[in-house]
């Protein structure tokens, strides 16, 4: 990236670009009401440019050659890579992004400080490691930006509930990269269920069977780990890689708040040579009585797409959420609906337009899937899987861990709703937790 690149926009504007529609701009004191200022591409950083930032960077690109936004700046503290490195980084596992992922006169700072010094851009993508995700969403918010903020929002409910409080008290706007929540496929399922068509819902089950081969684990510090340096990272197959299954569960299941969960049992257990889990059950109760179970695993024989299953006394609406297709099945049969969906960044530049738009993520609406990470956080530590029940493959994933016949026992969690320990899981030790909203 050229050393001589602009730096983000310094004009007159604290956030670098004029601001869009906002109160400010209604009805003047004289009584005539003054046009909403014609919005100009928002200004935007991505803070966390290697790993997955290299895709909100291709998407990035892509709203800016349409206009939408500006991509003011990048912060990393690795610099962007060379054609090499990205190569070199490939072949550990790792994902770098070039310069030539970037528009021509895009700046590098090392670190947030550094980009709010020297102005804040209107938004900010935040990317980086969970245990980050606290600290640098409220500095970005109390410099004025609104946030995208990647899941899971925080490492522990504590910060989630501070982070609620600070965007309250800005006024900024933050939405979680939930992807599934911008998915017209709940509200599907809502109506679907509604309607009548599978009875009355007896529970939500959930699949998650995918492979994580070595080098995901050893691409970062922070990856496997409970804590770091003293903080809470809660990195585990709940909480992180297949937290859009639980979450997205949640959300079928009509809970989205933290009040409406009133219990979490775990049963937290890994394979791999890693603090937390990869190979877990969650089942959770909500406050309306209704019951939410996933199997999920790193440590499948082949990767499959996830699923959930909505269980009702007549039938049954299966969710494949990474595709938003639904298979329904009724008293007439089974049918197929594949749903449109929403784009966060593009959702919270919407709203951000006009606040009239509604936000499909907001942190507040995490609060449920947050309990459930705060559970993982504080059970004891994921039994390790015995090595008797654990084949070493190398394949063309790589070397990777599989735990044998794990795909029937997660299959088995949301068919049944029981945990990996009421199933006879040989390694389980169950874990749970009492209590109501914290
Ligand atoms: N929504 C999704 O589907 C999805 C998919 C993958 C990852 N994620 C999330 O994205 C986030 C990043 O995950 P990853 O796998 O890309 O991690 P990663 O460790 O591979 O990459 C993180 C990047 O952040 C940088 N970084 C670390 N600390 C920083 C700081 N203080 N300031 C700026 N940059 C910093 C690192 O140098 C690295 O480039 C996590 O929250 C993860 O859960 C979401």
């Amino acid at each position: 990236m050229p050393e001589t690149a602009p730096t983000i926009d310094g004009g007159g504007h604290p956030h670098g670009s004029p601001p869009a529609t906002t109160p400010e701009t209604g009805p003047t004191g004289s009584g005539t009401a003054t046009p909403p200022a014609a919005p100009g591409p928002a200004s935007l950083a991505l803070v966390g440019t290697h790993g997955h930032g290299t895709s909100h960077l291709g998407h990035v690109r892509s709203l800016a050659r349409a206009g939408a936004v500006r991509l003011a700046a990048v912060v990393d503290p690795h610099p962007l890579a060379t054609p090499a490195e990205v190569a070199e980084g490939a072949a550990r596992g790792q994902r770098l992004a070039s310069a030539d992922d970037v528009p021509e006169g895009t700046v590098w700072h090392p670190d947030l400080a550094g980009l709010l010094a020297a102005g804040a851009p209107d938004v900010v993508i935040l990317c980086t490691p969970i245990d980050t995700h606290a600290p640098l969403a409220t500095a970005a918010l109390e410099a004025g930006c609104d946030v995208l903020l990647e899941k899971p929002p925080t490492a522990s409910l504590a910060e989630l509930e501070q982070l609620v409080a600070t965007q309250e008290r800005t006024g900024r706007t933050v939405q979680v990269g939930f992807q599934t929540y911008g998915s017209h496929a709940v509200a599907r399922v809502r109506e679907i269920v509604a309607s009548g068509e599978i009875g009355t819902v007896t529970g939500v089950g959930g699949v998650g069977t995918w492979v994580r081969p070595d080098t995901y684990w050893t691409r970062a510090r922070w990856a496997g780990r409970r804590t770091l340096d003293g903080r809470a990272v809660v990195d585990g197959v709940v909480t992180n890689p297949l937290a859009h299954a639980v979450a997205t569960a949640l959300l079928l299941a009509g809970a989205s708040r933290a009040q409406d969960v009133a219990h979490v049992e775990l049963d937290l257990a890994h394979a791999n040579p890693i603090e937390a889990d990869d190979t877990s059950s969650v089942r959770v109760t909500t406050t309306d009585g209704l019951r939410v179970a996933l199997g999920l695993t790193l440590c499948a024989a082949v990767q499959t797409p996830p699923h959930l299953v909505v269980h009702g006394t007549a039938g049954r609406v299966v969710l494949h959420y990474t595709r938003d297709v639904l298979e329904v099945t009724g008293p007439g049969g089974t049918r197929t609906e594949t749903c449109a969906r929403d784009d966060l960044l593009e959702n919270l530049l919407a709203h951000r337009a006009d606040p009239a738009v509604p936000l499909h993520a907001p942190l507040v609406a995490t609060g449920a899937f947050m309990r459930v990470l705060d559970a993982v956080r504080a059970a004891p530590d994921p039994v390790a899987i015995d090595a008797a029940h654990v084949d070493d493959v190398t394949d063309e994933q790589g070397r990777h861990l599989v735990v044998r016949g794990v795909e029937e026992l997660c299959t088995q969690v949301a068919e049944t709703l029981r945990t990996f320990g009421e199933l006879g899981a040989p390694w389980t030790r169950s874990a749970g937790t009492a209590g109501g909203a914290a």
